[in-house]
């Protein structure tokens, strides 16, 4: 049975993917690197120098390290820009109550995001205190696809990975999810998250009294 869930954010609890799509593309834009948003669904999930380095491979691209490390930090700040004009209200609609929904039958809650602006997106949206335990980029030596990250969140919450149910919208998160022993709810089309257990098009549309059917 189900004892806890963990969420990823970007494109989970808040749309903040969005932003790291179009940061990305500024840049891939400034490289002359063909991308859109189908390349960009292997951006998700990965750490911040993976996506970088997969925009170059479909470029053919090759720079040294330095260049690399610059090029990252100029999407960061970008990304840090977009996130800081973000408002509180561009939290998925109904997710709150979800967990809230979650928190009352229980169940434990986490937070697994690959993102080292993980603290910060949370502290903006004012939704720290929603979550039992938080895994953010900063803390793991492996992103997603490596089960890490779904594997601490776990620990820190003292349950079994396989009592957990993760909600991912990345095909890197749901691999991840799946190497951690965990049950998947996919959030997106069964096309693009074909080895996610269950598909909501939207992150509420999965009700409390589903996850306790689990
Ligand atoms: C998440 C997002 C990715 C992002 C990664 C690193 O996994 O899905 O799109 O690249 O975090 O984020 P960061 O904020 O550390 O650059
Ligand atoms: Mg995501």
């Amino acid at each position: 049975m189900i004892q806890a869930v963990i969420f990823d954010l970007d494109g989970v609890i808040v749309d903040t993917a969005h932003y790291h799509f179009i940061a990305w593309k500024r840049l891939a834009d400034e490289l002359g690197i063909p991308f859109t948003d189908k390349e960009n669904e292997q951006l998700k999930g990965v750490s911040r120098m993976r996506s970088l380095e997969i925009i170059l491979e479909l470029g053919h691209a090759q720079l040294p390290a330095k260049t690399k490390e610059e090029l990252a930090d100029k999407k960061n700040q970008w990304f840090v820009e977009y996130v800081h004009a973000m408002k509180p209200d561009e939290i998925f609609p109904g997710v709150k109550e979800l967990i809230a929904g979650i928190r009352a039958r229980g169940m434990k809650v986490a937070l697994a995001s690959s993102s080292k602006n993980a603290d910060a997106v949370l502290t903006l949206l004012d939704i720290k205190n929603l979550f039992d335990a938080i895994v953010d980029g900063t803390m793991i030596k492996h992103t997603k696809p490596d089960p890490e990250i779904f594997l601490l969140a776990a620990r820190l919450l003292h349950v079994s990975p396989a009592d957990c149910l993760v909600f991912e919208d990345a095909e890197a998160g749901v691999e991840a999810a799946l190497a951690a022993g965990m049950k998947c709810v996919g959030v997106g089309s069964v096309y693009q998250l074909p080895r996610a257990h269950y598909h909501v098009a939207s992150t509420a549309n999965f009700t409390v009294s589903q996850i306790e059917k689990i």
